[in-house]
């Protein structure tokens, strides 16, 4: 006899799980969007017109992200994993706070600020251990760098590999998204009808979409509190 499947469980995570780290969200009153219109520093347009302040934003993000650090969410859905259970984590966050928190099996969708790649082959990808991009750093090819994140407008390269992880899930946690941006949001479309989901969230009540369960709590509260209930019943739900 083979040993029992582990308990699976997919997690799509977005800018709300990094709040309490220290991060902006991008839609609130004061989200990172009122300051920094979309159309100005993240679509291909704003970047053809002045790569140089697309850059500065992207650079002033990064320094942001290496100051801050896992909280309690992050953290409790590694050690989930470290009990045994099977943890696969789709983000939408360009952050690396997930990878320091000790989970193994992370996807940006959205891509990764610490991250270059090459502006004519999206292969070419180089990390950023400390620094930005400036306007003439290039890649092997000879051509500029750009941030190795997705924006406005462009394909999700990814998006495939996340449908397949989403269909394998147990239970498919989302935490911490308005789910306003596709095709991310249509993520919880791949899920097999029987698949429990749930929204953790302060705004849950008003996002959920029919049928997932809400959960209308701060990351840090939220996700710890099931953690600890999944590993105290040794399954999920
Ligand atoms: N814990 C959990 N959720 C929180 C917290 C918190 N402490 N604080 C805020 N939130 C929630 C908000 O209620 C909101 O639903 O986080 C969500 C943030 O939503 P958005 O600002 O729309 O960000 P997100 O869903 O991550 O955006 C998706 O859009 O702008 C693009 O590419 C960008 O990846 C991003 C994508």
């Amino acid at each position: 006899m083979g040993e029992p499947a582990r308990p699976h469980l997919v997690v799509l995570s977005g800018s709300g799980i990094s709040a309490e780290s220290g991060i902006q969200t991008f839609r609130a009153s004061d989200g990172l969007w009122a300051d920094h219109p979309i159309e100005e520093v993240a679509t291909p347009e704003a970047w053809r017109r002045d790569p140089e302040r697309v850059l500065h934003f992207y650079n002033l993000r990064r320094d942001q992200v290496r100051r801050a650090r896992p909280n309690a969410a992050h953290k409790a859905l590694a050690a989930l994993e470290k009990q045994g259970f099977r943890v696969s984590i789709i983000t939408q966050n360009i952050d690396d706070l997930h990878e320091r928190a000790g989970s193994r099996d992370v996807l940006h969708l959205h891509g990764e600020i610490l991250k270059a790649r090459s502006t004519v082959d999206r292969r070419m990808q180089y990390r950023l251990p400390r620094g930005g991009i400036a306007l003439g750093d290039i890649c092997d090819k000879g051509s500029q760098l750009r941030p190795d994140v997705v924006w406005f407008g462009e394909s999700v390269p990814h998006f495939g590999d996340a449908c397949e992880i989403v269909a394998e899930a147990d239970l498919l946690l989302v935490v911490g998204t308005s789910l306003a941006v596709m095709p991310a949001a249509s993520l919880l479309d791949y899920a097999p009808l029987d698949t429990p989901c749930l929204l953790v969230d302060p705004e849950a009540e008003s996002l959920a979409p029919p049928g997932v369960t809400r959960l209308a709590q701060p990351a840090g509260k939220g996700v710890p509190q099931l953690v600890r209930h999944w590993k105290r019943e040794r399954r999920l739900w």
